[in-house]
Protein backbone atom coordinates (compact mmCIF):
# COMPACT_ATOMS: atom_id res chain seq x y z
CA UNK A 1 0.00 0.00 0.00
CA UNK A 2 1.56 3.78 -1.10
CA UNK A 3 1.31 5.32 2.60
CA UNK A 4 1.61 8.65 3.67
CA UNK A 5 0.23 8.10 6.93
CA UNK A 6 2.15 7.05 10.08
CA UNK A 7 -0.26 4.83 11.71
CA UNK A 8 1.17 2.79 14.72
CA UNK A 9 2.72 -0.97 13.19
CA UNK A 10 -0.42 -2.75 12.72
CA UNK A 11 -0.44 -6.23 14.39
CA UNK A 12 -2.47 -7.65 11.52
CA UNK A 13 -1.20 -6.30 7.87
CA UNK A 14 -3.05 -5.87 4.77
CA UNK A 15 -0.59 -8.21 3.06
CA UNK A 16 2.96 -9.20 3.56
CA UNK A 17 5.30 -10.92 1.45
CA UNK A 18 6.04 -14.91 2.40
CA UNK A 19 10.15 -14.66 2.43
CA UNK A 20 12.03 -17.18 -0.13
CA UNK A 21 15.34 -18.84 1.82
CA UNK A 22 17.24 -17.83 -1.17
CA UNK A 23 16.52 -14.18 -0.84
CA UNK A 24 19.93 -13.81 1.49
CA UNK A 25 21.77 -15.87 -0.48
CA UNK A 26 21.20 -14.55 -3.59
CA UNK A 27 21.51 -10.93 -1.74
CA UNK A 28 25.25 -12.55 -0.35
CA UNK A 29 26.34 -13.33 -4.20
CA UNK A 30 25.36 -10.02 -5.18
CA UNK A 31 26.98 -8.55 -2.88
CA UNK A 32 30.27 -10.57 -3.00
CA UNK A 33 30.40 -9.66 -6.85
CA UNK A 34 30.43 -5.98 -6.08
CA UNK A 35 28.15 -4.84 -9.41
CA UNK A 36 25.02 -3.35 -7.64
CA UNK A 37 23.83 -1.88 -10.52
CA UNK A 38 21.55 -2.99 -13.30
CA UNK A 39 23.02 -6.39 -15.06
CA UNK A 40 23.33 -9.82 -14.69
CA UNK A 41 20.65 -10.06 -12.34
CA UNK A 42 18.26 -8.05 -13.98
CA UNK A 43 19.00 -10.61 -17.33
CA UNK A 44 17.93 -12.99 -14.79
CA UNK A 45 14.97 -12.09 -13.20
CA UNK A 46 13.31 -10.83 -16.71
CA UNK A 47 13.94 -14.24 -18.28
CA UNK A 48 12.22 -16.20 -15.16
CA UNK A 49 9.64 -13.78 -15.14
CA UNK A 50 8.57 -13.83 -18.89
CA UNK A 51 8.38 -17.34 -18.41
CA UNK A 52 6.18 -16.98 -15.78
CA UNK A 53 3.83 -14.92 -17.41
CA UNK A 54 4.83 -17.16 -20.24
CA UNK A 55 5.34 -14.28 -22.91
CA UNK A 56 8.67 -13.91 -25.10
CA UNK A 57 10.08 -11.20 -23.21
CA UNK A 58 9.96 -9.04 -20.13
CA UNK A 59 12.03 -5.97 -19.39
CA UNK A 60 12.72 -5.03 -15.47
CA UNK A 61 12.10 -1.47 -14.51
CA UNK A 62 12.33 1.06 -11.32
CA UNK A 63 8.86 1.03 -10.89
CA UNK A 64 5.16 -0.42 -11.91
CA UNK A 65 4.85 3.35 -12.73
CA UNK A 66 8.13 3.51 -15.06
CA UNK A 67 7.38 0.78 -16.78
CA UNK A 68 3.25 1.54 -17.76
CA UNK A 69 4.92 5.27 -19.06
CA UNK A 70 7.74 3.06 -21.08
CA UNK A 71 5.25 0.39 -22.51
CA UNK A 72 2.92 3.79 -23.54
CA UNK A 73 6.54 5.49 -25.18
CA UNK A 74 7.66 2.30 -26.95
CA UNK A 75 3.78 1.72 -28.19
CA UNK A 76 3.96 5.08 -29.68
CA UNK A 77 1.34 6.77 -27.70
CA UNK A 78 1.63 10.61 -27.16
CA UNK A 79 0.67 13.90 -27.01
CA UNK A 80 -2.83 14.59 -28.04
CA UNK A 81 -3.66 10.31 -28.26
CA UNK A 82 -6.48 9.32 -25.62
CA UNK A 83 -5.46 6.26 -23.43
CA UNK A 84 -9.12 4.90 -21.58
CA UNK A 85 -8.26 4.44 -18.20
CA UNK A 86 -10.53 3.07 -15.41
CA UNK A 87 -12.55 5.11 -13.05
CA UNK A 88 -11.28 3.48 -10.03
CA UNK A 89 -7.31 2.48 -9.90
CA UNK A 90 -4.14 3.64 -8.55
CA UNK A 91 -3.68 7.25 -9.56
CA UNK A 92 0.01 6.22 -10.83
CA UNK A 93 -2.21 4.27 -14.04
CA UNK A 94 -2.85 7.75 -14.91
CA UNK A 95 0.09 9.27 -14.08
CA UNK A 96 1.99 7.05 -16.82
CA UNK A 97 -0.50 8.38 -18.98
CA UNK A 98 0.15 11.56 -18.60
CA UNK A 99 3.98 11.23 -18.32
CA UNK A 100 3.76 10.33 -22.12
CA UNK A 101 2.10 13.73 -22.50
CA UNK A 102 -1.36 11.90 -23.96
CA UNK A 103 -4.81 12.04 -22.30
CA UNK A 104 -6.17 9.67 -19.76
CA UNK A 105 -10.33 9.40 -20.39
CA UNK A 106 -11.37 7.79 -17.46
CA UNK A 107 -14.51 5.80 -18.00
CA UNK A 108 -16.84 3.76 -15.03
CA UNK A 109 -15.81 0.40 -13.75
CA UNK A 110 -18.00 -2.60 -13.58
CA UNK A 111 -19.50 -4.24 -10.41
CA UNK A 112 -17.76 -7.56 -10.47
CA UNK A 113 -14.35 -7.65 -10.92
CA UNK A 114 -13.85 -3.84 -10.52
CA UNK A 115 -12.51 -3.29 -13.94
CA UNK A 116 -13.02 -1.25 -17.09
CA UNK A 117 -16.89 -1.90 -18.29
CA UNK A 118 -16.80 -3.16 -21.39
CA UNK A 119 -20.18 -1.61 -22.66
CA UNK A 120 -19.15 1.80 -21.29
CA UNK A 121 -16.12 1.16 -22.81
CA UNK A 122 -17.40 0.81 -26.76
CA UNK A 123 -19.38 3.94 -25.84
CA UNK A 124 -16.52 6.01 -25.28
CA UNK A 125 -13.78 4.83 -27.97
CA UNK A 126 -13.16 7.85 -30.46
CA UNK A 127 -10.96 8.31 -33.30
CA UNK A 128 -8.65 9.59 -30.85
CA UNK A 129 -8.14 6.42 -28.82
CA UNK A 130 -4.89 4.69 -29.47
CA UNK A 131 -4.99 2.93 -26.38
CA UNK A 132 -6.81 1.59 -23.27
CA UNK A 133 -5.65 0.51 -20.07
CA UNK A 134 -7.56 -2.34 -18.49
CA UNK A 135 -6.19 -2.59 -14.97
CA UNK A 136 -6.83 -5.72 -12.95
CA UNK A 137 -7.46 -4.55 -9.79
CA UNK A 138 -7.06 -6.09 -6.17
CA UNK A 139 -6.21 -9.83 -7.85
CA UNK A 140 -8.93 -10.33 -10.09
CA UNK A 141 -8.56 -10.01 -13.99
CA UNK A 142 -10.69 -7.84 -15.97
CA UNK A 143 -13.80 -9.07 -18.08
CA UNK A 144 -12.48 -10.85 -21.05
CA UNK A 145 -14.59 -8.53 -24.00
CA UNK A 146 -12.22 -5.99 -22.81
CA UNK A 147 -9.88 -7.63 -24.93
CA UNK A 148 -12.07 -8.40 -27.79
CA UNK A 149 -13.57 -4.83 -28.07
CA UNK A 150 -9.60 -3.57 -28.71
CA UNK A 151 -9.10 -6.17 -31.25
CA UNK A 152 -11.71 -5.00 -33.15
CA UNK A 153 -10.81 -1.61 -33.04
CA UNK A 154 -7.41 -2.38 -33.36
CA UNK A 155 -6.51 -0.65 -30.31
CA UNK A 156 -3.32 -1.10 -28.07
CA UNK A 157 -3.67 -2.78 -24.96
CA UNK A 158 -1.43 -2.16 -22.10
CA UNK A 159 -2.55 -4.18 -18.80
CA UNK A 160 -1.99 -2.81 -15.68
CA UNK A 161 -1.38 -6.19 -13.98
CA UNK A 162 0.41 -4.39 -10.27
CA UNK A 163 -2.02 -5.84 -8.67
CA UNK A 164 -2.55 -8.86 -10.00
CA UNK A 165 0.71 -11.53 -10.59
CA UNK A 166 -0.60 -14.91 -11.04
CA UNK A 167 -3.70 -14.04 -12.41
CA UNK A 168 -5.77 -15.78 -15.20
CA UNK A 169 -8.16 -15.19 -17.64
CA UNK A 170 -8.77 -18.53 -19.37
CA UNK A 171 -6.12 -20.05 -18.23
CA UNK A 172 -4.06 -17.28 -19.79
CA UNK A 173 -1.71 -15.40 -16.95
CA UNK A 174 -2.28 -11.71 -17.19
CA UNK A 175 0.11 -9.88 -18.64
CA UNK A 176 0.41 -11.93 -21.97
CA UNK A 177 -2.81 -10.66 -23.09
CA UNK A 178 -2.16 -7.45 -24.30
CA UNK A 179 -0.19 -5.32 -26.37
CA UNK A 180 2.24 -5.39 -23.40
CA UNK A 181 1.46 -6.22 -19.42
CA UNK A 182 3.19 -3.89 -17.25
CA UNK A 183 3.68 -5.18 -13.66
CA UNK A 184 4.80 -3.59 -10.08
CA UNK A 185 7.32 -4.88 -7.40
CA UNK A 186 6.72 -2.72 -4.87
CA UNK A 187 6.88 -4.91 -1.08
CA UNK A 188 3.28 -5.07 -0.95
CA UNK A 189 2.21 -6.77 -4.13
CA UNK A 190 2.25 -10.35 -4.96
CA UNK A 191 5.70 -10.86 -5.59
CA UNK A 192 7.38 -7.70 -3.82
CA UNK A 193 11.19 -7.08 -4.13
CA UNK A 194 11.09 -3.38 -2.36
CA UNK A 195 10.42 -1.12 -5.31
CA UNK A 196 10.53 -2.20 -9.17
CA UNK A 197 8.22 -3.16 -12.31
CA UNK A 198 8.34 -5.70 -15.41
CA UNK A 199 7.15 -4.68 -19.08
CA UNK A 200 6.42 -8.07 -20.45
CA UNK A 201 5.08 -8.62 -24.18
CA UNK A 202 5.53 -11.02 -27.27
CA UNK A 203 6.70 -8.01 -29.53
CA UNK A 204 10.51 -7.99 -29.94
CA UNK A 205 10.06 -4.87 -31.53
CA UNK A 206 8.39 -3.45 -28.85
CA UNK A 207 10.70 -5.21 -26.43
CA UNK A 208 14.06 -3.55 -28.06
CA UNK A 209 12.15 -0.38 -28.10
CA UNK A 210 11.89 0.00 -24.19
CA UNK A 211 15.45 -1.71 -23.76
CA UNK A 212 16.39 1.79 -25.09
CA UNK A 213 14.40 4.00 -23.99
CA UNK A 214 15.04 2.38 -20.40
CA UNK A 215 18.92 3.69 -19.99
CA UNK A 216 20.44 6.14 -21.45
CA UNK A 217 18.91 5.80 -25.42
CA UNK A 218 22.85 5.52 -26.45
CA UNK A 219 24.30 3.37 -29.26
CA UNK A 220 25.68 1.12 -27.16
CA UNK A 221 29.73 -0.20 -26.27
CA UNK A 222 32.08 2.59 -26.36
CA UNK A 223 28.86 5.28 -27.12
CA UNK A 224 26.53 4.32 -24.61
CA UNK A 225 26.97 7.45 -23.69
CA UNK A 226 25.53 9.23 -26.74
CA UNK A 227 22.21 9.51 -25.99
CA UNK A 228 20.30 9.61 -29.65
CA UNK A 229 17.34 10.72 -27.91
CA UNK A 230 15.73 11.97 -24.54
CA UNK A 231 15.87 8.66 -22.48
CA UNK A 232 14.51 8.29 -18.84
CA UNK A 233 17.43 5.53 -16.53
CA UNK A 234 14.07 3.88 -15.01
CA UNK A 235 16.25 0.82 -14.88
CA UNK A 236 15.95 -1.83 -11.87
CA UNK A 237 18.98 -2.86 -9.82
CA UNK A 238 20.62 -5.82 -9.60
CA UNK A 239 19.86 -5.56 -5.93
CA UNK A 240 16.66 -5.43 -6.24
CA UNK A 241 16.57 -8.25 -9.32
CA UNK A 242 18.04 -10.94 -7.48
CA UNK A 243 15.52 -10.79 -4.76
CA UNK A 244 12.70 -11.23 -7.43
CA UNK A 245 14.72 -13.92 -8.93
CA UNK A 246 14.71 -15.58 -5.17
CA UNK A 247 11.06 -14.92 -4.71
CA UNK A 248 9.64 -15.92 -7.89
CA UNK A 249 8.96 -19.74 -6.45
CA UNK A 250 7.13 -18.12 -3.52
CA UNK A 251 4.66 -17.10 -5.85
CA UNK A 252 2.76 -20.02 -6.11
CA UNK A 253 2.52 -20.80 -2.18
CA UNK A 254 1.20 -16.68 -1.76
CA UNK A 255 -1.51 -17.09 -3.81
CA UNK A 256 -2.60 -20.82 -2.99
CA UNK A 257 -2.45 -19.28 1.46
CA UNK A 258 -4.50 -16.16 0.04
CA UNK A 259 -7.11 -18.04 -1.76
CA UNK A 260 -7.28 -20.20 0.97
CA UNK A 261 -7.63 -17.52 3.62
CA UNK A 262 -10.37 -15.58 1.22
CA UNK A 263 -11.95 -18.66 1.37
CA UNK A 264 -12.33 -18.62 5.59
CA UNK A 265 -13.37 -14.83 4.62
CA UNK A 266 -16.45 -15.83 2.64
CA UNK A 267 -17.66 -18.06 5.22
CA UNK A 268 -17.17 -15.62 8.00
CA UNK A 269 -18.43 -12.69 6.84
CA UNK A 270 -21.62 -11.73 7.55
CA UNK A 271 -23.40 -11.14 4.29
CA UNK A 272 -26.27 -8.97 6.50
CA UNK A 273 -23.08 -7.03 6.62
CA UNK A 274 -21.41 -6.25 3.68
CA UNK A 275 -21.21 -7.97 -0.36
CA UNK A 276 -19.03 -10.04 -0.55
CA UNK A 277 -16.17 -10.44 -3.52
CA UNK A 278 -18.09 -12.24 -6.14
CA UNK A 279 -16.53 -15.59 -7.74
CA UNK A 280 -14.09 -15.16 -10.16
CA UNK A 281 -11.63 -17.60 -12.27
CA UNK A 282 -8.24 -17.11 -11.40
CA UNK A 283 -8.90 -14.45 -8.86
CA UNK A 284 -5.22 -14.15 -6.68
CA UNK A 285 -6.81 -11.80 -3.68
CA UNK A 286 -3.79 -9.18 -3.72
CA UNK A 287 -6.41 -7.85 -1.64
CA UNK A 288 -10.00 -9.20 -0.11
CA UNK A 289 -12.16 -6.33 -0.78
CA UNK A 290 -15.63 -5.93 0.52
CA UNK A 291 -19.01 -3.25 0.19
CA UNK A 292 -19.82 -2.89 4.01
CA UNK A 293 -23.86 -2.50 3.54
CA UNK A 294 -23.69 -0.33 6.77
CA UNK A 295 -21.52 1.52 8.02
CA UNK A 296 -19.14 4.29 7.01
CA UNK A 297 -15.40 2.84 5.64
CA UNK A 298 -13.81 5.45 6.56
CA UNK A 299 -14.64 5.61 10.73
CA UNK A 300 -14.35 1.54 10.28
CA UNK A 301 -10.77 1.63 9.00
CA UNK A 302 -10.10 4.27 12.24
CA UNK A 303 -11.75 1.80 14.69
CA UNK A 304 -10.19 -1.63 13.11
CA UNK A 305 -6.48 0.32 12.88
CA UNK A 306 -6.86 1.37 17.17
CA UNK A 307 -7.05 -2.58 16.97
CA UNK A 308 -4.10 -3.47 15.67
CA UNK A 309 -6.00 -4.38 12.16
CA UNK A 310 -4.52 -2.64 8.61
CA UNK A 311 -7.32 -2.03 6.39
CA UNK A 312 -7.15 -0.26 2.77
CA UNK A 313 -8.62 2.11 1.66
CA UNK A 314 -10.81 2.60 -1.98
CA UNK A 315 -8.98 4.19 -4.36
CA UNK A 316 -10.78 7.85 -5.17
CA UNK A 317 -12.66 7.48 -8.29
CA UNK A 318 -9.82 9.01 -10.78
CA UNK A 319 -12.32 12.12 -12.00
CA UNK A 320 -12.26 13.62 -8.25
CA UNK A 321 -8.62 13.96 -8.38
CA UNK A 322 -7.86 17.42 -8.75
CA UNK A 323 -5.16 17.08 -11.53
CA UNK A 324 -7.80 14.61 -13.62
CA UNK A 325 -11.37 16.47 -13.00
CA UNK A 326 -12.65 17.09 -16.40
CA UNK A 327 -11.04 14.49 -17.99
CA UNK A 328 -13.73 12.21 -17.76
CA UNK A 329 -16.59 10.91 -19.82
CA UNK A 330 -19.38 13.03 -19.22
CA UNK A 331 -21.31 9.94 -18.33
CA UNK A 332 -22.10 9.57 -14.59
CA UNK A 333 -19.87 6.98 -12.83
CA UNK A 334 -22.83 5.48 -10.43
CA UNK A 335 -20.56 2.03 -9.98
CA UNK A 336 -17.05 3.67 -9.25
CA UNK A 337 -19.13 6.40 -6.99
CA UNK A 338 -20.87 3.49 -4.99
CA UNK A 339 -17.41 1.26 -4.89
CA UNK A 340 -16.02 4.14 -3.06
CA UNK A 341 -18.26 5.10 -0.42
CA UNK A 342 -18.54 1.22 0.58
CA UNK A 343 -15.19 -0.39 -0.02
CA UNK A 344 -12.54 -1.84 2.80
CA UNK A 345 -9.93 -4.09 1.73
CA UNK A 346 -9.40 -6.20 4.72
CA UNK A 347 -5.64 -8.22 5.74
CA UNK A 348 -5.00 -10.91 3.69
CA UNK A 349 -1.33 -11.47 4.32
CA UNK A 350 -0.39 -15.13 3.31
CA UNK A 351 0.83 -15.78 7.29
CA UNK A 352 -2.79 -15.43 8.32
CA UNK A 353 -4.12 -18.91 10.20
CA UNK A 354 -7.61 -19.47 10.29
CA UNK A 355 -8.09 -18.38 13.87
CA UNK A 356 -6.43 -14.60 13.10
CA UNK A 357 -9.15 -14.34 10.35
CA UNK A 358 -11.98 -15.20 13.02
CA UNK A 359 -10.63 -12.52 15.39
CA UNK A 360 -10.73 -10.28 12.69
CA UNK A 361 -14.06 -11.45 11.36
CA UNK A 362 -15.12 -10.51 15.02
CA UNK A 363 -13.42 -7.25 15.51
CA UNK A 364 -14.66 -6.17 11.97
CA UNK A 365 -18.39 -7.10 12.70
CA UNK A 366 -18.34 -4.98 16.13
CA UNK A 367 -17.12 -2.39 14.31
CA UNK A 368 -19.55 -2.21 11.38
CA UNK A 369 -22.22 -2.31 13.95
CA UNK A 370 -20.85 0.29 16.62
CA UNK A 371 -20.27 2.41 13.45
CA UNK A 372 -23.96 2.39 12.21
C1 LIG B 1 -3.00 -0.55 -10.20
C2 LIG B 1 -1.63 0.01 -10.02
N1 LIG B 1 -0.98 0.52 -11.08
C3 LIG B 1 0.25 1.01 -10.96
C4 LIG B 1 0.92 1.01 -9.77
C5 LIG B 1 2.28 1.62 -9.72
O1 LIG B 1 3.29 0.79 -9.27
P1 LIG B 1 4.58 1.38 -8.51
O2 LIG B 1 4.15 1.77 -7.14
O3 LIG B 1 5.53 0.26 -8.52
O4 LIG B 1 5.03 2.55 -9.31
C6 LIG B 1 0.30 0.49 -8.62
C7 LIG B 1 0.92 0.38 -7.31
O5 LIG B 1 1.51 0.96 -6.60
C8 LIG B 1 -1.02 -0.03 -8.75
O6 LIG B 1 -1.66 -0.54 -7.69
Amino acid sequence: MKTGAKEPSPRYRTNEPLISPKVMEYLGQVISERYLSPGNWVRKFEKAWAKECGVHHAVAASSGTAALHLALLATGVGKGDEVIVPAMTCPDTLNAVTFAGAIPVIVDIEPVRFGLDPSRLREEITPNTKAVIPVHLYGAAVDPEIFSICHERDLLVIEDAAEAHGAELGGQPVGSLGTAGCFSFRGDKMLGVGTGGMITTNDEQLAGRVNHLIGLAGAGGFDRYHSLELSYSYEMSNVHAAVGVAQIEMLAPTIAAKQRIAGFYDRLLSSDLMDKPALVDGHVFWRYVVLLKRGNPRRVHSLLAEQGIETMPPFVPAYRLPHYAGQQSPKPFPVADDVYERLLSLPISPYLERSQVEEIVTLFHAAVVVEN
